[in-house]
């Protein structure tokens, strides 16, 4: 494997196999896997789980890994092109990057959307600018527009929790949260859970709907897998027989890059705080997700993060397990 960056690059088959590796890497360990390889972390953006589950996973695996990022005593770094660098910045990209990746077997990569240009994000052009710099495998760790490490998770969870692939029923909404966030992980997930084969709901206020390539995708990996993409401004209706809602805020796409335009939006939206009433109509067991971080008392209500229903942890102990297997597939000796 050279690349981990989207789930819509591998076949059913593949992902199948990450999802069943990572089971078996969960029962029976191998602590010499990847003994003496090295895996690079590039954090351009802060993370606590995907930072410490990539170590961790490096760790179990019999290998090593080390860290970077600008908060680090490392030189100041300069990422715009053609620039002349008389400011604070001492290192470009261009030669930080292939440096890091050449200490490394493979490289992980984290840099969240820049939220000025819905194009230019959704194009993946910051991410992009980083991949062309090195040769050797890499693995998204959160760009503009996806987050395959969380998604392969995600979709663990679900089959651990032996929630329907057909037939099962994923909310995807919108929560209020007082800042504009990026479209990767509500974007990826809906790809996720449309590509398992369930039926997808995407509950989001006006304003905040997912860009139609996004839509237009997901419903093409739900068709092919024998789910459904829809979308609706209306809790009761959407919440109606859900096996999951799966909780995130993100941008106003309406006015995305206004941050103005997109604060009077969301000003009006605080009672999108997943609460006990949403779930009167969803399935007696239906479960709450986060990718977390998450903001208590505004995401989400205390008594359903810390309820039976909040299958949060579980999500976030699977990336480890999820990661695991990429870096086995990817680092380890074929099979
Ligand atoms: N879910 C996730 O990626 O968490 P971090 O931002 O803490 O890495």
């Amino acid at each position: 494997m050279q690349a981990f960056n989207d789930l819509a690059d591998f076949g059913n088959d593949e992902l199948a196999d990450l999802l069943t590796l990572a089971g078996r890497l969960e029962r029976q360990p191998e602590p010499d896997a990847l003994r003496g390889k090295v895996l690079s972390l590039l954090f351009l953006s802060p993370s606590l789980r995907t930072l410490a589950s990539f170590q961790a996973a490096m760790t179990r695996l019999g290998g090593g890994s080390f860290v970077i990022s600008p908060d680090m005593s490392i030189h100041g770094l300069e990422s715009r092109p053609g620039i002349v660098m008389d400011g604070s910045a001492a290192e470009h990209i261009r030669e930080a990057v292939p440096v890091i990746a050449s200490y490394g077997d493979a490289i992980g990569i984290r840099a969240f959307a820049e939220r000025k240009d819905l194009e230019s994000d959704m194009a993946e052009t910051e991410f992009a600018a980083l991949t062309e710099l090195i040769d050797t495998p890499y693995i998204n760790m959160e760009s503009a527009m996806n987050h395959p490490c969380q998604n392969l998770a995600d979709w663990k969870t679900l089959d651990d929790l032996g929630i329907p692939a057909n037939g099962g029923k994923f909310v995807l909404s919108w929560a209020y949260h007082p800042k504009a966030l990026p479209l990767a992980v509500p974007a990826s997930t809906l790809y996720m859970a449309a590509r398992r084969g369930m039926d997808v709901t995407v509950l989001r206020p006006d304003g905040f709907g997912l860009p139609t390539p996004l839509m237009d995708k997901a419903r093409d990996a739900a068709e092919a897998a024998g789910g459904s993409v829809r979308e609706s401004e209306d809790r009761h209706e959407a919440m109606e027989g859900a096996h999951v809602i799966y909780a995130k805020s993100w941008s106003a796409t309406d006015c995305y890059g206004d941050r103005l335009g997109d604060q009077a939006l969301r000003k009006e939206l605080v009672d999108w705080c997943v609460d006990d009433p949403w779930f009167d109509d969803a399935q007696e067991d239906c479960r709450f997700m986060h990718c977390l971080p998450v903001r208590r008392g505004v995401v989400v209500a205390d008594r359903v993060l810390d309820g039976p229903r909040s299958v949060v942890i579980q999500e976030a102990r699977n990336r480890m397990l999820a990661q695991m297997a990429v870096l086995h597939r990817m680092l380890g000796t074929p099979a």
